[in-house]
């Protein structure tokens, strides 16, 4: 595996300093031979995740054989590390293993991928995986009692399956997130099951969890689709920007250092190589807390835990507070005489410092913000320098900043307004209409699924104190996964450019598209109206779905129709659920109410 790759590198690197002063301090190498042991003995895990994430569909009687292989490779590699095939990196090693498992990729269909060698192949099964869109099976549960007995009489197999049942439902959730997830919830099968009411006390110790899996989950989702499609310069703004604000008394040139480690660690992180995720995000934790004293005195408690819950807790740490004698403004960029030169000197860290002086000024404002306004400052340099007299043109800079956030706002206002005044149903179905509109060519699951993500969205957010923030940060998530991680979609013209626009201004894209007018609806439509007595017997988080569904499909049908005119047909059906579901014969019932009216 890759580990052992690198054992070697370092080998290379102490016969190297015999020549050349490198800096290799014994705290790395013990830092590097912690990481190392903690991968070697996690094998079986690692192999879960990047197998079940690359091939999602794969049986986990499958899997199992793959462990074995890996398992093996490692203690052939432990005991003679001068083998040749040990030298490969384990992404490597893994494709191959898993390209000469017989019969395997012909009934996973991902022969073309074995086909290809080195980057290619890499990058080929990076986009073989499937979003959440497109692998749907529930996920399989089990009593508690039963899963009390699983865990204690097959722990090991167990827990594999657990992860392995996470990691093929989360294909681009990085490999120390899940691990941390495996983690936590052995923790809570070790405490639930000794409890008498295992059920509550799984609901309550699990919820948290899948809490941070999503959390995590969406956000490194978002920034690898925006590394994927817009390239490193928008990965390494949108860290400054979030550790600017998490962490704004750290210095410029600390927390460069900082971003460039975080940066490259998406490289490994997003493509899937599970080693070399690990073994980067441990380098960073590293760095931040051998910094401490740099970057925040928050970190300290965080940095006394083992390395995996390192990350997690820094990932929901608060915010430190800011230096007590930050300005309101930092001079340098609007109001001195000398910014266009400043930027000539090196335009990407001149714009990366503008983004770190205002996150740290504006923790209040969300990330997409953030990036707005540094786009908003970079255009208008670059107008401004070109004029005679630059400083005059960008003296007014904050106005313009300013005249962002507040559109910003005004939309979150608007998102905010219509929940407190819909409620949550209400809400729900106001915006299953207007998202159909905008996209009637998405699958009627995918926009009931988005419908939801929203309204989740304005629940959580719109009754806290940082109401605008929350909004936006996490819209902006649902709007990322929406565009795709590892794939661009094609939709109609209008989203496909939103998506491919300037991430940082995608949701005032989407806000400001109407209805699509080049779309035609199927002529089959009328089977979806088609209703059966099952609809009457269903439980209501199913008959909830089922209208949802019916909304949907309504609008898709009538998409010229107005909001007003297509509530009142909905309503007209809920009013013939009700109805038909008392009457004798409910599907002639239906029929009646619903086709007749739809299709007359
Ligand atoms: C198999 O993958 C190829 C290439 O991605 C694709 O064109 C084809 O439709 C896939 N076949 C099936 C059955 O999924
Ligand atoms: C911009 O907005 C901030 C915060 O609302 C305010 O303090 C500042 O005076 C505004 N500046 C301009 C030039 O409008
Ligand atoms: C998606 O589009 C972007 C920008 O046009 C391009 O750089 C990228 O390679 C495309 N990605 C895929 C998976 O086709």
């Amino acid at each position: 595996m890759k580990q052992l790759e690198l054992t070697s590198f370092v080998l290379f690197l102490f016969f190297l300093t015999e020549s050349l002063p490198l800096p290799t301090k014994p705290q790395d190498a013990d830092d590097f031979s912690v990481v190392q042991k903690f991968i070697e003995e996690n094998v079986e895990y690692i192999t879960t995740i990047v197998f079940a994430q690359y091939i999602q569909e794969v049986a986990f009687e499958e899997l199992q054989v793959m462990i074995n292989n890996m398992v093996e490779y490692r203690d052939k590699c432990v005991a003679d590390r001068t083998l040749p095939e040990c030298s490969k990196s384990a992404n490597e090693i893994f494709q191959e293993k898993t390209c000469s498992m017989e019969g395997l990729p012909q009934k996973y269909n991902f022969s073309h991928c074995c086909n290809k060698v080195d980057f290619e192949r890499r990058l080929c099964f990076f986009y073989n995986k499937k979003g959440d869109g497109e692998f749907q099976s529930p996920f399989p549960t089990l009593e508690p009692e039963e899963k009390c007995q699983a865990y204690q009489n097959v722990r090991k197999p167990y827990l594999h399956s657990y992860v392995y049942e996470v990691a093929r439902r989360n294909p681009f959730v990085f490999a120390p997130t899940l691990l941390t997830v495996a983690a936590n919830f052995e923790e809570v099968a070790k405490a639930c099951c000794e409890e008498q009411d295992k059920a509550t006390c799984f609901r309550a110790k699990a919820a948290p969890i899948t809490r941070y899996l999503k959390a995590s989950s969406s956000y490194q989702k978002t920034l690898c689709g925006a590394y994927m499609k817009f390239g490193p310069k928008i990965l390494k703004s949108i860290n400054v920007a979030v550790f600017s604000q998490k962490f704004p008394k750290v210095e410029f040139k600390e927390l460069l250092s900082l971003i460039e480690e975080i940066s490259s660690m998406y490289d490994g992180c997003c493509e899937g190589d599970a080693v070399q995720c690990i073994r980067d995000s441990a380098k960073v934790m590293n760095h931040i807390c051998s910094k401490q004293d740099s970057i925040s005195t928050k970190i300290k408690d965080c940095c006394g835990k083992k390395m995996l819950e390192r990350a997690e807790c820094i990932f929901r740490l608060n915010r430190d507070d800011k230096p007590k004698d930050l300005s309101a403004r930092e001079p340098k960029f609007t109001d001195s005489k000398n910014a266009c030169q400043e930027r000539d000197i090196n335009p990407d860290n001149f714009f990366a410092e503008f983004t770190y002086e205002y996150s740290r000024r504006h923790q209040d404002l969300s990330i997409p913000e953030i990036l707005r306004i540094s786009q908003v400052y970079e255009d208008l340099l670059g107008n401004c320098c070109n004029t005679e007299n630059p400083q005059d043109c960008y003296s007014h800079a904050e106005e313009k900043f300013n005249e962002t956030t507040e559109k910003s706002l005004k939309i979150v206002k608007q998102e905010c307004d219509s929940f407190q005044n819909l409620g949550k149903e209400d809400l729900k179905y106001h915006l299953l209409i207007r998202m159909t509109k905008k996209v009637p060519q998405l699958s009627t699951e995918e926009l009931v699924f988005l419908g939801k993500e929203m309204v989740t969205v304005l629940t959580t957010c719109c009754t806290q104190s940082e109401e605008f923030a929350c909004v936006d940060n996490l819209a902006d998530l649902v709007l990322g996964e929406f565009c795709g991680i590892n794939k661009n979609r094609t939709i109609n013209p209008a989203v496909d450019h939103c998506c491919l626009t300037n991430p940082a201004f995608r949701r005032h894209c989407f806000e400001s598209l109407e209805a699509d007018k080049t779309y035609v609806p199927p002529p089959t439509s009328r089977d979806l109206f088609i209703f059966h007595t099952d609809l009457c017997q269903a439980p209501n988080e199913e008959l909830q779905k089922k209208k949802d569904r019916f909304l949907v499909n309504l609008v898709k049908l009538k998409p010229g129709f107005a909001d007003q005119e297509l509530r009142s047909l909905f309503l007209t059906f809920t009013a013939a659920v009700e109805k038909c579901c008392k009457a004798q014969e409910p599907e002639a019932c239906f029929n009646e109410e619903v086709i007749s009216f739809l299709f007359h």
